[in-house]
């Protein structure tokens, strides 16, 4: 839990040269706004700071796609994303650019700060050059195979698929991403952050919660999957980081630093101190110090994150900001791992997303529907799914058949007994209400449970848990209907009328304490239950806090005599049709012909060369390792009328005894070649994937061995 004076909450800044889709939401954007929210309503100081992330290889090379600038793609972004988070309600304090001068200048004065300070060493190394284009490639400019997990479109400066930070020379098969040439190494020279000396500090400040050997946080509130990719780090050894690049599109090293001329900020330096820029902004147009934000130490940080910003924001960020020496460093980087789209990895270059703004534009209105489901499926603690089955039946089942049909009968019953006006509550009356899973009695503390599960919903969100928080508001809502159910109003309102005023007094609890904390994961639902309650709409100043303090004491969330407004539907069910429309929409979009290769179709042959290559089904009879290479297999083959012996690069994907009486595909007459000593009669055909893994070309079980494939 967060004692601090101040809180401030920042979102990773989204590159602004692609649009918004659910897995950014659901990354750092959604699971921060309801935490942000949250605490406006504890009446907590609290600045919520994001911004584009406008400079950086990402951004020119979009602009080298489509032949245009850099600045007409971030300005395009830039305002696209802002559309965006709007719309589905991300509140923001302030969403500043990382191309305003103001950020420039901060970055600029870190750098010198560390320039000056002696930070920095400057080194001459060999990085990676396109003659073609004459320019040195950095980070996003240059792809190959992860070293780590194999992943053949790496950029680098990272992998995307395994999350992990990666220097060009790391690459296997590296490539232009501007001309697709294989780059030659050249001399050029930057500034690097010795990463190696902050080893022992950055143990003890993740791993430990210790700081200059004082309490920092508390370690176990950072989740398990942040720690465990910060540690595997740190378990690696860190190695000095450049913090520049040969650029032409960024901040500027000051220029009176020598040898600055073309050299520019990397983008993981300039891009995180845009938290600060946005900071000063905010705080310049709000009457606010931006120090007490960044620079004291009763304030909290709080980087809300997907998992491939991990290393950046727990490791590097904050030696940035240790080696400037006057800043904080995070409380807590809640980061959330990936969303899945119905079956597939969410991909911008394979158009395999639903796009924010689209989003908004195909189902107006139907903002908090979206929330609700994502925040559902949010990718807490490991990667989660979106489909669209999955949303309709959510929708339908719990907003529409638990929550919006509760709030209704709540409304309708109270306009129909008491012409909208609120009857009193009697606490000598028994209620007949849920004590337990599948356990009803009658007792008469339904207040006091109320605040006790509202306060369960206030400690998930201050844990960032905050699929366990709406489950919680859920189950309010799930108890209110059971009270309804099994007190009957309905039979029981011309035999005890004392009883049922005070079992419809204790719903409209319910609704309103329902009303008010459902605000932080449903604006607008929340917004329209206080409509029909005809109450004051949530601010976010404190709300949360007062409602609590009422709750405890016993008394009533309404003035007495308050008149409620008649019933309206809350949320209408999703139709078949429009799983139907959105389903095919992915798959008309995303056509396999898009799908991103690395192989593209090799050049036309004539049919004469093809049949020259002699197919043949065979069998594996026999398996076994190749000493001293982990990749090869030596097999025995089976073609029916002969055997032949192959050596074939599969080790690391199957085990001898897995392989063994598999049907496959034989090249029977390339040439025999030795491979570590053993004559290899042919090849094996195997298919691969992006991800690098392989998978048998094979007959169907049981083909007979030695026919032709053609
Ligand atoms: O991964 C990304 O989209 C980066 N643009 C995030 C930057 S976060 C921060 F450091 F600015
Ligand atoms: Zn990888």
């Amino acid at each position: 839990m967060i004692n601090s004076k101040r809180i401030l909450v920042t979102s990773a800044l989204p590159y602004a040269n692609g649009p918004l889709h659910i897995g950014h939401l659901a990354g750092a954007y959604l699971s921060a706004d309801i935490y942000v929210r949250f605490q406006r309503m504890m009446d907590k100081d609290i600045a919520f700071i994001c911004g584009s992330d406008e400079n950086g290889a990402a951004i020119t090379i979009k602009a080298i796609k489509e032949k245009t600038t850099p600045k007409e793609i971030v300005d395009r972004y830039h305002e696209e994303f802002k559309e965006a988070f709007k719309g589905i309600g991300i509140s923001f304090d302030f969403y500043h650019r990382t191309s305003d001068p103001l950020h420039h200048e901060t970055s600029q004065e870190f750098f010198r700060n560390l320039h000056a300070q002696g930070k920095f060493q400057e080194k001459t190394s060999e990085q990676y050059y396109d003659s073609e284009a004459k320019q040195f490639l950095a980070d996003r400019y240059i792809k190959g195979t992860c070293p780590k997990c194999n992943h053949d479109s790496a950029y680098g400066d990272q992998c995307e698929n395994c999350g992990s930070a990666l220097s060009p020379t790391d690459l296997i098969n590296p490539l232009s991403t501007l001309t697709g040439a294989t780059p030659e190494l050249k001399e050029t020279t930057h500034w690097f952050l010795p990463l190696n000396e902050d080893e022992e500090w950055l143990k003890d400040w993740i791993i430990k919660g210790k700081l200059d050997g004082a309490d920092h946080h508390d370690p176990n509130q950072w989740k398990n999957h942040v720690v465990g990719q910060c540690k595997s780090w740190l378990d690696g050894g860190l190695h000095p980081r450049a913090m520049t690049r040969d650029l032409d599109w960024g901040v500027d090293v000051p220029q009176e630093i020598e040898g600055s001329e073309g050299k520019k900020l990397y983008v993981w330096m300039d891009a995180p101190i845009g938290y600060i820029s946005a900071t000063k902004a905010w705080a310049a147009e709000n009457g606010k110090d931006w120090k007490d934000y960044w620079q004291n130490e009763d304030t909290a940080l709080l980087h809300f994150i997907g998992k491939d910003n991990i290393v950046f924001h727990c490791i590097i960020f904050p030696s940035i900001l240790k080696a400037h020496g006057d800043y904080i460093l995070p409380t807590n980087v809640p980061a959330n791992q990936f969303m899945n789209l119905e079956g597939d990895k969410i991909s911008t270059s394979r158009n395999w997303a639903i796009w924010v703004n689209d989003y908004l534009k195909e189902l107006p209105g139907k903002e908090d529907e979206l929330r609700y489901f994502m925040i559902k499926a949010m990718p807490e603690q490991k990667d989660s799914e979106f489909t669209w089955s999955g949303y309709q039946e959510a929708i339908n089942n719990e907003l529409v058949n638990n929550l919006a049909n509760y709030v209704n009968r709540v409304v309708v019953l109270t306009n129909k007994y008491y012409e909208g006006v609120i009857p009193d509550f009697d606490e000598n009356q028994e209620i007949f209400g849920p004590v337990g899973e599948d356990e009803f009695a009658f007792h008469d503390s339904e207040m006091l449970r109320l605040y006790d599960d509202l306060a369960e919903v206030a400690d998930a969100i201050r844990a960032y848990e905050f699929r366990a928080a709406m489950n919680k508001l859920m189950e309010i809502s799930t108890k209110g209907n059971q009270i309804l159910q099994f007190n009957e109003p309905w039979k029981t309102i011309k035999e005890d009328e004392e009883k049922v005023k005070t079992v419809m007094n204790l719903s409209l609890q319910y609704v309103a304490g329902l009303a008010c904390a459902i605000r932080p994961f449903m604006p607008t639902a929340s917004d329209n239950m206080c409509k029909l309650l005809n109450i004051p709409t949530v601010t976010e100043k404190g709300e949360f806090v007062a409602m609590m303090d009422k709750l405890a004491m016993g008394e009533s969330l309404f003035e007495s005599g308050h008149k409620i407004s008649t019933a309206a539907h809350l949320f209408s069910r999703i139709e078949d049709e429009l799983v139907s429309e959105q389903k095919a929409k992915l798959q008309k979009s995303a056509p396999v012909a898009a799908v991103e290769t690395s192989n593209p179709i090799k050049e036309n042959i004539i049919f004469d060369d093809f049949v020259k290559i002699d197919f043949r089904t065979a069998k594996i009879v026999e398996a076994e390792k190749v000493p001293k290479a982990d990749k090869l297999l030596k097999l025995k083959l089976d073609l029916g009328f002969e055997q032949r012996t192959v050596v074939s690069g599969i080790a690391e994907h199957y085990k001898p005894e897995e392989v063994i009486g598999r049907e496959v595909t034989l090249v029977a007459n390339l040439a025999p070649r030795k491979i570590r000593g053993v004559e290899s009669q042919g090849m094996v055909l195997m298919a691969e994937n992006a991800e690098g893994k392989l998978s048998f070309v094979a007959p169907d079980k049981g083909w007979e061995n030695g026919m032709v494939v053609r």
